[in-house]
């Protein structure tokens, strides 16, 4: 079973979306996979208590007991490591990555930000879209890489700023598109990852 492992820091409704979609479309007998974790650094993040209930092994890490960043994250890279991941989904993780946390996971490391990326790379990206101006915003799915939001785009999903919008009602109109978009893309790398590993060795070039 390939085994995916959603990182969250709060509400976790793109996770939640993610393990709906995994239900409805029976990703575990079509792709042999499944949502076998979902790991929060803030013990009240909402999205802990949803995943417990569909059966998910859901865990805690306080971020706030760890010394360092780097301390943090290799304590995170073993709880991620021992569910032996083909995937890890940050899920409106909001916590900057070592360089080493993401070299660990490289080629199957994947966010959700909510902008056009390359536009609006970090925090209030719909109050930032509203200000200057933008007709369109949305969200981005991308590898994660050591450059923050910066990594390859793998989906976008568009929708219009509307004259009186607020970063809240832009928000919630981003998220609608974010839960369509973020399950359609999981399991797209899935699919990708497995046509890669089912692939013959190349074969050795000559000279
Ligand atoms: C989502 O809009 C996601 O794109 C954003 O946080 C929200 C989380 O919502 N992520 C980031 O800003 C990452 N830099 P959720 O917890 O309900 O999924």
């Amino acid at each position: 079973m390939k085994n995916i492992v959603i990182l969250i820091s709060g509400a976790g409704s793109n996770m939640a979306a993610i393990v709906r979609a995994a239900q409805q479309e029976d990703w575990a007998q079509r792709d042999g996979a499944r949502v076998a974790a979902v790991i929060s650094h803030r013990p009240d993040a909402a999205g802990l208590a949803f995943a417990r209930a569909q059966g998910i092994a859901a865990l805690a890490l306080d971020h706030r007991a760890y010394a360092s960043r780097a301390a943090f994250d290799a304590e995170l890279a073993a709880a991620i490591d021992r569910q032996q991941p083909a995937l890890v989904v940050l899920a409106g993780f909001m916590r900057i990555l070592t360089p080493g946390f993401v070299a660990r996971y490289a080629g199957r490391l994947i966010n959700i930000h909510p902008s056009l990326l390359p536009a609006f790379t970090g925090r209030h990206t719909h109050q930032r879209a509203i200000d200057a101006g933008c007709r369109f915003a949305g969200a981005t799915v991308h590898q994660v890489t050591a450059d923050l939001d910066a990594g390859p785009i793998l989906d976008q999903a568009v929708v219009p700023v509307l004259p009186g919008d607020t970063a809240d009602s832009l928000a919630a109109r981003v998220l609608t598109q974010e839960h369509l978009m973020y399950p359609r893309a999981v399991r797209a790398c899935l699919q990708r990852l497995a046509a890669l590993s089912d692939a013959p060795p190349k074969p050795p070039t000559a000279g």
